[in-house]
């Protein structure tokens, strides 16, 4: 019997990516999202990719009356939760928007999972919740800094009540993942990365200047403490990504987590400046980008990187992909989607 698993925001960015890989790996999908920052049609491209149109219910989460209903008539084994607001930018204009949707679909779906026996929880945290590491490569057990956004505050207060909802209830278990730089698309181009207006986040904002959409990206600073100047992050291919979500939540259906709660680290390792990431994408694309050095980005922190050895050794799980390889789909998907 397939086990069935719902994606909380299945239509964005990493949720699509994941349904794919969660199909292609023998479970069945079920998606909610209500389509504040996504568009139905990526189903579309989850069926051309897999041969399975995924169930799909659009309602918000916030909703408790309209998820008690889904899994009324849905049975699930296992819930992996993407659904949320994400714009750091946003989230300062309008903390409060964050705080209700992020925590109050959270605290829903927890309830419900107590209520109808989803006893497995893979949730999608952030490295944004280590605010500027002390120390760096950043492992799990770095302290959590207060975060410098609503939406980093979100991510630590999930997890929070994640930790202490499955203290209180045996039958639970969850896993946190942090994610690092998600970017690249799936190599079909048939589902990617689609920011609804102007991209807050770099890789976007490189391919769409590249296409002809945008004049120029600005390089917010180039005056921080690093080689090149420009801030370093931790680049991983979305695909690599999706492929952690399916090791994670097996891991909980299979009953191999060593804890009923257990948090991990997903990036490379490796950190890479936003000067090397337009470098890189120069030279797959064989596009001059062009750019100018603004100032700093109000929130920005100055370099991250992740210790993945843990995820590495308790998942089995490492990136496969090259910052080449992932900026290659990403610039194949724009192609693709301006049809160019
Ligand atoms: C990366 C680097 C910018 C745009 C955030 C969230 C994180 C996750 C990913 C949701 C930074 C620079 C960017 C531009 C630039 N979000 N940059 N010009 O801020 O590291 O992470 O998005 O899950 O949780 O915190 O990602 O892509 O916005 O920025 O110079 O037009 O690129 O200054 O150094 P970030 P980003």
């Amino acid at each position: 019997m397939k086990k069935k698993v719902l994606v909380t925001g299945g239509t964005g960015f990493i949720g699509s990516h994941t349904a794919v890989e969660l199909i292609q790996s023998g479970y069945d999908v079920a998606i909610i999202d209500n389509l504040y920052n996504s568009e139905k049609s990526v189903l579309d491209g989850i069926k051309e990719i897999t041969g399975t149109m995924p169930l799909f219910e659009e309602f918000d989460l916030c909703d408790q009356i309209q998820l008690h209903n889904f899994l009324k008539s849905h049975h699930v084994d296992a819930i992996i939760h993407f659904a949320a607001y994400k714009a750091v930018g946003e989230s300062v204009k309008k903390p409060l928007d964050y705080y209700r949707n992020n925590l109050l679909s959270l605290i829903n779906l927890l309830g419900a999972m107590d209520k109808y026996d989803v006893p497995s929880l893979v949730f999608s945290s952030s490295c944004t919740v280590y605010g500027q590491p002390d120390k760096l490569p950043v492992t799990e057990d770095c302290p959590v800094k207060p975060a410098i956004s609503p939406y980093g505050n979100t991510k630590q207060i999930g997890e929070e009540i994640i930790e202490q909802t499955m203290k209180a209830k045996d039958g639970l278990k969850a896993v946190s993942l942090r994610y690092f730089n998600p970017i690249g698309a799936h190599p079909s181009a048939l589902i990617g990365e689609l920011p609804r207006g102007v991209p807050e986040n770099l890789v976007p904002f490189i391919t769409q200047t590249a296409i002809g959409l945008r004049d120029e990206l600005k390089v917010f600073g180039s005056d921080y403490n690093t080689p090149d100047g420009s801030c370093i992050r931790d680049y991983l291919h979305v695909v690599d990504l999706a492929k952690a979500h399916v090791v994670a939540v097996r891991r909980l259906l299979e009953g191999l987590n060593k804890k009923n709660y257990e948090v991990f680290n997903l990036g490379t390792g490796n950190g890479v400046s936003v000067f090397e990431a337009i470098k890189s994408f120069e030279k797959v694309s064989g596009v001059k980008l062009r750019y100018n050095v603004v100032g700093r980005r109000e929130g920005d922190i100055e370099k991250i990187w992740a210790d993945p050895s843990l995820a590495n050794s308790e998942l089995g799980w490492k990136t496969e992909s090259t910052l080449d390889q992932a900026m290659e789909t990403a610039w194949r998907w724009e192609k693709r989607i301006r049809n160019k």
